[in-house]
C-alpha cells in the first residue's frame, strides 16, 4: 500500500522517481506525485489514476528537470482519491514537500492547532499536516523542525521530505512503515521497498524505527529519535533485477506460479543435510522446543491460510495444540499466551500492520516469538526472536502464490525439526517425509506441465458466478486458498467450506449448474469426501474435483471434471494441491478479462489497519 521513492544525485530525477514508482505499482495505489526542486523553486505534479497519466502530464519527466525529488504513489486513507489529496502535500508557502505512507492518527488535533494559528489547508489528508507542521517549526534547520514534528505525530509513518531551502538533501524517517536508503555512487535514493532501488543500487540500509536520515548526493547520515548521529550497516542486496521483472510472462502471477519449484528449492535444499533438518541461525534451545505446551499461528490472508494447514500438519506431527489466529482478531482479543507458548507469525511481506501489532502484543506478554518471513530485513523479521526466510525472492502479484507455497515448505521443515527434537515422529516416517520434501519440486513441475487441463477446465467454468470449496482437514485448509485466490483475482464470489459442514447450512445454496471444487487429496478422509461428492450432485452440482493419483479412477466416475496430483505424504499434499488452484483462479481471471496483477481494491502488502 502506497509507495515512496526519493532521489538525490547528478541524474534528472523525474524519470528515476517515475520509474522507481512504476516498480511499486504492484502494491495498489489509486494516484500518484512527484516533487522536484528545479533550481529555483519546487514543482510539483500530481494526478489521480494510473501512473502513466502522471507520467503523460510530465512527459516521462521531462516538464520537470532538476536532480533531487520525491515522488509517491497513494492508496487513499484520509480523503478521497484525488488529484489535490496526492502526495507530495505541500506546506502554505509551497517550499516544503512530503511524501508519506501510513497514518498520522492524532491529525485532526494537530489540524485544528495549525488552523487556529492562520495555517490554511488545501487537502483532506493527515500528510498535509505533517508539512505545515514542518513549516511552523522551520526556523533554517529543516532537520530540527522535522524533529520537532516527530515528537508531536502519532501513528505510522515512512516520510520523505524536500525543502526548496536546502535543496541538496533529502529527509527521510520511518515508524512502523517500511523505508529503505539506496547507496549510489554520487547519488542515493529512499524507498519504500527494495524493489524501487534495485536497478540503481543493491546496497541498502535498513532505517530503524524512530530513525531519520539525511541524504544528500555524498552520502547518508542517520539520526536517532533525539536527533543523535547513529552508524549504520550497509545490506546487500541479492537478487537478480529480472526477480523483479515479468520476464517474457504476461502477469507476475503466472510468472511466480511457474517459479515455484525453484522458490522451493531454495527453500527447501540448503535446510536438508545428511538426512537431517538443518535451521541456519536457530535461536530456540532443544529443552525450550521440549517445554512447548501450544503454539499460536498468527497471521492474515493467504499466510492464515499457510497457518490453517500448519494446524492440521503440525499438531498431527508434534501432539501439541496448535491454534491459529488471524492477526487483527488475535490483538484485540487478550489472548492467552502463558509459559510454554509459542507465536509462530506468517508474512510474505513482513510489513502487514496487523500481524506485526499481534507480534509486538506477544511479545510484551512474554511469549518468544518466531516468524516465516519472505522480505529480507523486513519489520516483522526484525522484530521476532527467530526469523526463517522463505527465499521466494521478490513476490510482485498482488495474490500470493510461491510466497504461500514456500511458506508452507518451511512450515513442514520446523515440524520436523521439533518432531526430532520432541520424539513424536517415528523414525521411518521422518525420513520418508524429508525425502517427499526433497522430491516435491519435481513433482510440482509435473502439476505445472499440465497446466491446459486446468486451463480448459477454467473455459468451461468461468461464467459462475458462485463458487464452493469443500474438503475435510487439510483439504478444507487448502479450499480456503483456492477459494481466496478465485476472489482476489476473478471477482467470483467463492466460499471454502468443510465439507463435514455442509449439512449444516451449505447445501441448501447448491442447486443445478452450481460450480463445487471438491478437493479429495487427503486419501484417510477420501471416502468421505467422495460422499460429498455424490451429496452436491445430486442436488443438481457441476463437480470439479482435485484429487490424487491413487484415487484418480474411483473420482472419475462422479466429478464433472478431474484434476489430478502426484501421490506424496499426507503432510504436503496442500503443498501440490494448491498449484492447479492457483492456475485455475488465473486462468478464470485471464477469461474474464481481469486485471490480474493488481486487482481492484487490494494492495500487496496492508500497512493500516
Ligand atoms: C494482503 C495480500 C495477501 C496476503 C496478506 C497478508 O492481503 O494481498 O496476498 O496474504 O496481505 O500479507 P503478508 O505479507 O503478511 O503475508
Amino acid at each position: 500500500m502506497c509507495g515512496i521513492v526519493g532521489y538525490v544525485g547528478a541524474q534528472q530525477a523525474a524519470p528515476i522517481l517515475l520509474d522507481g514508482l512504476t516498480r511499486l505499482e504492484y502494491r495498489g495505489y489509486d494516484s500518484a506525485g512527484v516533487a522536484i526542486y528545479d533550481g529555483a523553486e519546487l514543482k510539483v505534479a500530481k494526478a489521480k489514476g494510473r501512473l502513466q497519466v502522471l507520467s503523460d502530464l510530465i512527459q516521462g519527466g521531462a516538464a520537470i528537470p532538476g536532480t533531487v525529488g520525491i515522488g509517491h504513489t497513494r492508496w487513499a486513507t484520509h480523503g478521497a482519491p484525488s488529484d489535490v489529496n496526492s502526495h507530495p502535500q505541500v506546506s502554505r508557502s509551497g517550499r516544503i514537500a512530503v511524501v508519506h505512507n501510513g497514518i498520522i492518527e492524532n491529525y485532526a488535533a494537530l489540524k485544528q492547532f495549525l488552523v487556529d494559528q492562520g495555517v490554511p489547508f488545501a487537502s483532506e489528508t493527515d500528510t498535509e499536516v505533517v508539512a505545515q507542521l514542518i513549516e511552523y517549526f522551520y526556523h533554517g534547520d529543516l532537520l530540527q523542525a522535522v524533529g520537532r514534528v516527530l515528537h508531536r505525530i502519532q501513528g505510522a509513518y515512512a516520510l520523505g521530505i524536500l525543502c526548496a531551502d536546502c535543496p541538496d538533501q533529502l529527509i527521510a524517517v520511518r515508524r512502523d512503515s517500511p523505508l529503505i536508503l539506496g547507496i549510489g555512487a554520487g547519488e542515493n535514493f529512499l524507498a519504500s521497498d527494495v524493489t524501487a532501488l534495485i536497478r540503481h543500487t543493491r546496497e541498502v540500509i535498513y532505517m530503524e524505527d524512530g530513525e531519520l536520515a539525511v541524504l544528500t548526493r555524498e552520502g547518508i547520515q542517520c539520526y536517532n529519535h533525539f536527533l543523535q548521529p547513529v552508524d549504520k550497516e550497509i545490506s546487500h542486496v541479492d537478487w537478480e533485477i529480472d526477480a523483479a521483472e515479468k520476464g517474457g510472462y504476461e502477469h507476475f502471477m503466472f510468472k511466480e506460479i511457474m517459479e515455484q519449484p525453484q522458490a522451493l528449492r531454495r527453500a527447501v535444499f540448503p535446510r536438508i543435510r545428511d538426512g537431517e533438518v538443518y535451521l541456519e541461525d536457530f535461536g530456540l534451545s532443544d529443552a525450550y522446543i521440549r517445554s512447548l505446551r501450544k503454539i499460536y499461528i498468527v497471521a492474515c490472508g493467504s499466510s492464515y491460510h499457510v497457518g490453517m494447514v500448519g494446524k492440521y500438519s503440525l499438531e498431527r506431527v508434534l501432539r501439541i495444540p496448535v491454534e491459529v489466529s488471524l492477526a487483527s482478531e488475535f490483538r484485540y482479543r487478550d489472548p492467552i499466551v502463558g509459559e510454554g507458548t509459542l507465536v509462530l507469525v506468517i508474512s510474505q511481506s513482513g510489513e502487514t500492520l496487523d500481524t506485526m501489532a499481534a507480534l509486538r502484543q506477544a511479545k510484551k506478554l512474554g511469549a518468544q516469538v518466531l516468524s516465516i518471513v519472505n522480505v529480507v530485513g523486513s519489520s516483522i523479521a526484525r522484530e521476532s526472536d527467530v526469523v526463517l526466510y522463505t527465499w521466494a525472492g521478490p513476490e510482485i502479484a498482488v495474490a500470493t502464490t510461491k510466497a504461500y507455497t514456500t511458506q508452507l515448505a518451511v512450515l513442514d521443515l520446523l515440524g520436523l525439526y521439533f518432531a526430532r527434537r520432541l520424539g513424536t515422529l517415528e523414525e521411518e516416517e521422518y525420513h520418508a517425509i524429508l525425502q517427499e520434501l526433497l522430491l516435491l519440486p519435481a513433482k510440482m513441475e509435473q502439476v505445472l506441465e499440465h497446466r491446459e487441463d486446468i486451463q480448459y477446465y477454467a473455459s468451461q467454468y468461468f461464467n459462475h458466478d458462485s463458487v464452493f470449496y469443500i474438503g475435510r482437514n487439510l483439504d478444507y485448509a487448502l479450499g480456503l486458498e483456492g477459494s481466496l485466490k478465485l476472489k482476489e483475482i476473478s471477482y467470483i464470489h467463492s466460499e471454502a467450506y468443510a465439507a463435514g459442514e455442509l449439512k449444516h447450512g451449505t447445501i441448501s445454496l447448491i442447486e443445478d449448474g452450481t460450480l463445487v471444487v471438491a478437493l479429495a487429496t487427503y486419501d484417510a478422509l477420501f471416502d468421505k469426501a467422495m460422499n460429498n461428492v455424490v451429496e452436491v450432485k445430486s442436488r443438481g452440482a457441476d463437480v470439479l474435483a482435485l484429487t490424487t493419483q491413487a484415487h484418480r479412477e474411483a473420482m472419475e466416475t462422479l466429478a464433472s471434471g478431474l484434476i489430478t496430483i502426484p501421490d506424496t505424504h499426507p503432510m504436503l499434499l496442500p503443498s501440490l494441491g494448491v498449484v492447479p488452484l492457483q492456475l485455475y483462479a488465473y486462468y478464470v481471471a485471464l477469461m474474464r478479462g481481469c486485471d490480474i496483477d493488481k486487482p481492484r481494491n487490494l494492495a500487496k502488502s496492508v500497512t493500516v489497519e
